[in-house]
């Protein structure tokens, strides 16, 4: 399948893996670009940029395919050393960046002088249309159904990823709630280039996760999940657990009143205990409504290779049939 985002990616399929914090690991990325997908190391799950460094090295050593870099800015007061994690980027040879969070600006310089192309992940049209002012590359949507922050506007990919199409001159991805090939033809339709997938990624054999991560995602249902911190303006949509259903009790009784520090203990510093460890109550961790879509575990390889060839057989048989 040939899109925009096969061309400018010089990637065999147009599916990528976005950055997930103590998944996006080098074994995850090598295989998702092995498979012909864009697999991407989550930047700041690696502790300094010398970490991001040794990182971005032992996924070359996995994969000779391209791979990308995410770098998420975070809301906060101590901001991590984006400058040391960028020069890692840059001598690392790596030439694709996933920004996501907030506005990429600062950085594009710096980003555009190195030959890097930028996808920036976000939730709305008018931040798309931002990042394409500002000479992204290309952008992925995340609509309301996402793993993770789908930002406060509430709006589902059914609506989103047309309206992205009527405004944006640059390619753009699909992302969120997505898993399976009819998503990817749906997503196609819409007017995307491609899909971004977390959650369906996170079960899969080479995820570098506990294998409790991965069940919990394949016995979950799309009912299953839960949004927390919208109090606070930074809206997560995390798997439902009993850490969760305290958090929520804390917002329902705190109201307008919450504070990050009344739920701290719950969703600081757990994706360690919950990702590596397993333990699956530690705290809040992102996942997506996807879950309900999920049902088997398979290698990188079979699961791109089945959402490709069974959206081609879509639209052979089925779709072409239609007209
Ligand atoms: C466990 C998990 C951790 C994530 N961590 C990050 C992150 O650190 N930075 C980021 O930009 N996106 C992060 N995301 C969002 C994903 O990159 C992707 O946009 C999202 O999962 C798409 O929605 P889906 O899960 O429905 O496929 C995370 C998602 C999950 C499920």
């Amino acid at each position: 399948m040939k899109t925009r985002i096969t061309e400018l990616f010089g990637i065999e399929h147009p599916v990528i893996q976005g950055g997930m914090h103590y998944v996006g690991f080098a074994e995850l990325a090598a295989a998702v670009s092995n498979a012909g997908g864009l697999g991407i190391i989550t930047g700041l799950t690696q502790k300094t940029p010398e970490d991001l460094a040794n990182e971005i090295a032992k996924c070359k050593s996995l994969t000779d395919k391209p791979f990308g870099v995410n770098l998420t800015f975070l809301p906060g007061f101590v901001s991590p050393d984006y400058p040391g994690y960028i020069k890692s980027i840059i001598e690392g040879g790596v030439k694709i960046v996933e920004t996501a969070g907030r506005s990429p600006e600062a950085y594009m310089e710096a980003f555009k002088t190195a030959g890097i192309k930028v996808i920036h992940k976000c939730t709305s049209v008018r931040h798309a249309l931002k990042a394409e002012r500002i000479g992204c590359d290309a952008v992925s949507v995340d609509g309301f159904e996402c793993g993770g922050h789908p930002g406060e506007d509430d709006i589902p990919n059914m609506i989103l990823l047309p309206r992205a199409a009527e405004e944006l001159s640059i390619p753009f991805v699909a992302s969120g709630g997505i898993g399976n090939a009819q998503q990817l033809v749906a997503a196609l339709a819409l007017g995307a280039d491609g899909i971004n997938m977390g959650t369906r990624f996170i079960a899969t054999i080479e995820a570098p996760v506990h294998q409790n991560v991965k069940d919990s995602i394949v016995s979950a249902s799309e009912l299953d999940t839960r949004l927390i911190m919208r109090g606070l303006r930074n809206t997560e949509r995390v798997m439902k657990n009993v850490a969760v259903d305290k958090i929520v009790e804390i917002e329902k009784a705190k109201g307008a009143d919450i504070a990050i520090d009344d739920i701290m203990a719950l969703v600081g510093g757990v994706y360690p205990k919950v990702m590596t460890e397993g333990a699956m109550d530690a705290g809040a961790w992102s996942c997506g409504m996807v879950a309900g879509l999920i049902h088997d575990i398979p290698t990188c390889e079979e699961l791109v290779t089945r959402i490709v060839s069974e959206a081609q057989d879509i639209i052979r048989s089925r779709l072409a049939q239609l007209v």
